[in-house]
């Protein structure tokens, strides 16, 4: 959540500015702000509501702004203060020569606040992050060395945070530091980059270096000084950064999350690649370093997760208990931490996140491992503080998921719970060995079948149009399908804001079927397999509540034509991989009904791709 961008060195500061926020936009999208020094002053630009009402300010005085060869930028997903033009970062001091840029929670702002207003400091915002900027600027006033300044103030602040700061006094100069929130700097040719997350720099730069914890960065055009909170100079982990600037396009999709649908095949095969080689040979999952011996004695799997990683999770457990023969608990990061958990060295944790850098996630993965537990991720972000907390990293090779809703992520995420369930089961021997064949055998055709639900698009854009105006959506499954059935509702709410909810099937009955009524659909998730009766039957008692019944089905039973309103078909397949298949239709029917709903599909309201508080 939040967005910072920085940029030294000769070239004009303020495009690179607005194309990094542009491409930093999916962390928030309240309001947005850019310091910039021209003619030897600081000056802030700043405005509430989408990035283009600042581009649109800045564009009016482009030239003047233009001039200016540093700055920092910064997109709000507010936590403290309303997302207003005055909350917006960048934030300053009461001189005006300190601009600081902020993302992450000052927990001991209301103090520090209270502190300063004492010491004379007039707050303009309601936001935390104003007290670093007068913090910084009390701290300036002493050494007048910034880098000085902003290691003094951080001795101060306790919380997360990325800040990057820029002073009138000291020119060409951008000074940043972490704690427990990304960033990164960009090397350039005279010239250096700051931000959140690469897609703001990689236009520009593979090169590299992403901070600790702790540690303050001195940028100037032609220079690097990289020391930690007590003023020992560290050592620079110079990297390439392993992404193209082509997966911040579109590729001619009307919105990313579209284009991101579109690349699960694609995905599928590169989670595949080198780990299912064939039928006949074990799956290879050199990531896992928990060794052979304690995978055999582990006695439980917790995993925990957040939104569309917990539904990943919730079909891992159901693999992992069929085929593995371990019991494993799915718990929401957010609800883990706030209980005494029981676990020890013989409980695996598997920590799950698209961004890697998700808090409640954070927090969840280091108590459980400092209770000596082996900790496993998996997260389409090797790159992430989680990544960097793990013992064992599956990355999921989904690449950059830009559309806030997730996708294809959610896909690669499943299908690394298959190979891990498979990689446990033949060391443990726990499933029977035709079934894991005939698993893999699956796994191989899966991207063809995905192909061929995209191929059939329209279908599910017919079915949308017909339902795109109902107020309330219930989805209906049963067994490893019930995922797919809280996945397709978050899904649909998320980006439609149509109130949506999953159901196991066999709860209907116990409540929700009171709600049923001519104008409540029922989407009915009805896969074949051991289960398929049951929810054919549970579709009826909805039915004979006048419910509008939509079916997700593999099935040619003709016998259900008559009980649906619309089917969405899909290609047949075994149950235990159906979840990945059924998922994608869903994804498909959220998109076009929130498009013909006319929402922002890519940018929902309220939220953010990467959530970084707790
Ligand atoms: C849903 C969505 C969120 C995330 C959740 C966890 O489309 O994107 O529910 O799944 O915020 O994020 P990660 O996976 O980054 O930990």
């Amino acid at each position: 959540m939040c967005g910072i961008v920085g940029y030294v060195g000769n070239k004009s500061a303020l495009d690179i500015l607005l194309e990094g926020l542009t491409n930093l936009e999916y962390r928030g999208y309240d309001s947005a702000g850019i310091a910039v020094n021209v003619d030897g002053h600081v000056e802030l630009y700043k405005a509430e509501g989408k990035l283009q009402n600042l581009k649109d300010i800045t564009f009016e005085k482009k030239e003047h702004i233009s001039k200016s060869t540093i700055g920092i930028g910064h997109i709000r997903w507010a936590t403290h203060g309303a997302p207003t033009t005055i909350n917006a970062h960048p934030h300053s001091c009461n001189c005006g020569r300190v601009a600081v840029v902020h993302n992450g929670i000052i927990e001991n702002y209301k103090e520090l606040r209270a502190k300063l207003e004492k010491e004379g400091c007039v707050f303009r915002s309601q936001t935390d992050t104003e007290t670093v900027a007068h913090l910084v600027a009390k701290k300036f006033a002493q050494t007048h060395d910034l880098t000085e300044a902003v290691r003094l103030a951080t001795k101060e602040i306790e919380g997360a945070y990325a800040l990057c700061v820029i002073h009138q006094d000291i020119k060409n100069t951008i000074v940043a530091t972490r704690r427990n929130a990304p960033l990164l700097v960009g090397i350039g040719e005279g010239e250096y980059y700051v931000a959140s997350d690469v897609p703001a720099i990689i236009k520009y730069t593979k090169k590299a270096m992403y901070l600790e914890d702790n540690q303050i960065v001195t940028l100037t055009p032609d220079s690097m000084k990289l020391i930690d909170i007590d003023n020992n100079v560290i050592s620079q982990k110079i990297e390439i950064l392993p992404w193209e600037p082509v997966a911040l396009s579109k590729m001619g999709y009307k919105h990313f999350m579209l284009k991101e649908i579109h690349e699960q095949p694609d995905v599928v095969r590169n989670v595949l690649a080198g780990k299912l080689r064939a039928i006949d040979e074990n799956i290879s999952l050199n990531e896992v370093t928990l060794d052979k011996e304690s995978l055999k004695t582990l006695n439980r799997i917790q995993i925990v997760a957040c939104g569309t990683s917990l539904h990943a999770a919730m079909v891992g457990k159901y693999i992992m208990e069929e085929l593995c023969g371990i019991a494993v608990d799915v718990e929401p990061s957010s609800e883990y931490i706030y209980r005494k958990t029981v676990g020890d060295k013989n409980t695996l944790v598997i920590g799950v996140s698209q961004s890697g850098e998700t808090a409640d996630t954070i927090t969840a993965v280091r108590q459980a491992k400092s209770r000596g537990s082996h900790i496993l991720i998996v997260t389409n972000r090797p790159d992430s503080t989680m990544a960097r907390e793990a013992d064992s990293l599956i990355p999921v090779s989904a690449g950059i998921e830009v559309s806030v809703a997730a996708t294809k992520s959610y896909t690669a995420q499943v299908i690394s719970f298959y190979l891990l369930a498979i990689y446990i089961a033949e060391i443990k021997n726990s499933a029977n060995k035709e079934n894991l064949s005939n698993l893999k055998r699956e796994l191989i055709l899966l991207p063809q079948k995905i192909e061929k639900v995209l191929s059939h698009k329209e279908d599910v854009q017919a079915c949308a149009r017909r339902f795109a105006n109902s107020k309330d959506f219930i989805f209906i499954a049963r067994g490893i399908n019930y995922a797919t059935a809280l996945e397709g509702a978050l899904k649909l709410k998320e980006i439609s804001y149509i109130n949506a909810t999953g159901y196991t099937a066999g709860e209907l009955k116990h409540g929700p079927i009171a709600m049923l009524d001519e104008s409540m659909p029922v989407l009915s998730i009805l896969m074949k397999g051991q289960v398929y009766e049951k929810i054919l039957s549970n579709s009826e008692e909805a039915k004979a509540r006048n419910a509008r019944m939509i079916a997700l089905t593999d099935s040619d039973d003709t016998k259900i034509n008559d009980l649906f309103e619309c089917i969405i078909k899909v290609p047949e397949i075994i149950e235990t991989l159906s979840p990945v298949l059924a998922i994608v239709p869903l994804q498909l029917l959220a998109y076009y009904i929130a498009e013909f709903l006319g929402k922002d599909v890519d940018q929902p309201r309220n939220l953010a791709k990467s959530v970084t508080v707790e």
